[in-house]
């Protein structure tokens, strides 16, 4: 068992004892789930990283002219900063930070982004984003964009959602923004292709939160145990990922355990598909009024720059 914040011991101890058992997304994040996820981005049916790259790249030109002057990007869960290198090259900031539980996976993307951009100075913050992030003091506030891609706020039900984007404009001045990506409402199969590949990635990245909870609290899941299952849940417009049990199964952890019945399930991860009236709604929530939304042309994807409340945009050059 890794040494453990007694704090993540907590939280996944109450998952797991919970009568519907759950796991959060943020655990799927070890060395290899990082390696996994960068797999899924690439296969075919995972359409959300090559439509997101796309809408980026047909609109590169409005995009760069809507954010205008940018000192610093930052990016919460910014994994191995391969989008993070796009969008620095488009807006040439003086420094990118990226922000990530997998530590490892962030400091290697980060040396790697320092080594393509030099002129960039490139930093890896590791801490959990749902939690208040503190941000070095020497990271100037002005001019700062909060780079959110990979419809990562899915993960998140609304409520969490809002309070998340509320926590994230607070590291945000008057002439700050966020740039976020976020998946639409689409037809069921294309959803569900997307979550349940042919290759069983995804069902090795869903299975593989079990080996980072053995390592982090000293549990006893065996994998072939488990298997993945992932569908649209319709009333609440969101993807969920579960781990059902092949066969009845006990589980045990330093001071606890918990039998599962075959066919009982652990939920891992929501991931909340928005129609463009009801994220427009969940950003004004959290305090981002002015918005300016990019689809692709299937509208399967939007990529919105939205700016803090009542905060008219400055001109001038940048003084950094
Ligand atoms: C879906 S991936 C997206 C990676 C990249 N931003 C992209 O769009 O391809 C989610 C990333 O967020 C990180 N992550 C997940 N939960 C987190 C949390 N609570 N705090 C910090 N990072 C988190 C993961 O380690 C992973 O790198």
């Amino acid at each position: 068992m890794k040494h453990l914040d007694t704090g993540i011991a907590t939280e996944i101890v109450k998952g797991l004892k919970n009568p519907l058992a759950s796991l959060a997304p943020k655990f799927f994040y070890d060395q290899k789930g990082s390696v996994l996820f960068n797999k899924i981005t690439g296969l075919t049916e995972y359409y959300p990283t090559r439509t997101e790259r796309e809408i980026l790249e047909q609109n590169s030109g409005a995009i760069s002219e809507a954010v205008g002057e940018c000192a610093t990007v930052i990016e919460p869960g910014a994994g191995g900063c391969e989008k993070a290198e796009h969008l620095c090259r488009l807006l040439r900031p003086h420094r990118f930070v990226g922000v990530d539980i997998s530590a490892d996976y962030l400091t290697a993307g980060v040396n790697r982004l320092k080594k393509v951009l030099p002129e960039t100075e490139a930093r890896a913050i590791a801490g959990d984003i749902t939690k208040e992030i503190t941000l070095p003091s020497d990271i100037p506030r002005d001019r700062r964009l909060i780079f959110y891609p990979g419809s990562s706020i899915g993960n998140f039900d609304p409520d969490q959602a809002v309070k998340l984007l509320s926590q994230l404009r607070k590291h945000l001045d008057e002439q700050g923004s966020l740039l976020i990506g976020v998946d639409l409402v689409k037809s069921v199969s294309v959803l569900e292709a997307a979550y349940n590949d042919k290759e069983g990635v995804t069902a090795a990245f869903n299975l593989n939160i079990l080996s980072h909870v053995n390592k982090l609290i000293g549990a006893n899941f065996q994998l072939e145990d488990w298997r993945h299952v992932a569908w649209f849940n319709q009333a609440q417009s969101r993807i969920e990922m579960h781990l059902e049990a092949r066969r009845e199964n006990s589980i045990s952890w330093p001071g606890g355990q918990r039998a599962f019945a075959k066919g009982e399930r652990i939920h891992t991860e929501n991931s909340y598909k928005y129609t463009p009236d009801a994220f427009a709604s969940l950003l004004k929530r959290a305090g981002f009024d002015s918005q300016t939304p990019w689809t692709d042309q299937k509208n399967w994807y939007t990529m919105v720059l939205a700016r803090p409340s009542s905060m008219p945009r400055r001109v001038g050059r940048l003084a950094c």
